[in-house]
């Protein structure tokens, strides 16, 4: 998680590339999003007071687009591919079992921070499909079974972490 005075150092970086122009508000969503992972309500906060425009502006365009996050991503941040390749090697079953796996589903991160869980349109190895990416590894020809034994493998892990 980051603080709020990171938020407020991480904004101010990239206001100074950009005008302060109602144009750029998308720029600027997307330019956040992908130095902190999500877009924080600080984060809201200042682009409307930037931009001279109303919070309540930035929030309309940011829920409206559904590449915006507002909670964290998971330590183990999960990727479903759903794009044409992975959809038609049945990725809507391994959606499905990433899904019942993790608990959560697309867009959400599980409480305790773990896991997080986003869709993609394709991750360029279609010759894999279908692909799920956990935390930068890339799982190829998945299957339900293989969801659960990896998601597994990483409960694990997680779980001995935090004994440490
Ligand atoms: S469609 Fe899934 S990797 Fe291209």
């Amino acid at each position: 998680m980051v603080t709020e005075e990171q938020v407020d150092q991480v904004i101010a970086e990239i206001f100074r590339s950009y005008g302060k122009d109602r144009k750029n508000l998308v720029p600027l969503l997307q330019a956040i999003q992908v130095k902190l992972g999500y877009l924080p309500k600080e984060a809201m906060k200042g682009i409307a007071s930037f931009l001279e425009i109303p919070e309540v502006e930035v929030w309309g365009v940011a829920t409206f687009y559904n590449q915006f996050r507002f909670v964290p991503l998971g330590k183990y941040h999960t990727t479903v591919c759903m794009g044409t390749a992975c959809h038609l090697a049945r990725g809507r079953l391994i959606l499905e079992a990433v899904e019942r796996e993790l608990d959560i589903k697309v867009g959400q991160t599980a409480e305790d921070g773990i896991f997080s869980l986003e869709r993609v349109a394709c991750i360029g190895c279609c010759m894999l499909a279908p692909v799920i990416v956990i935390k930068d590894r890339i799982y190829p020809k998945m299957t339900p079974f293989k969801v659960e034994e990896a998601l597994v493998s990483y409960k694990q892990e997680a779980k001995r972490e935090l004994k440490e």
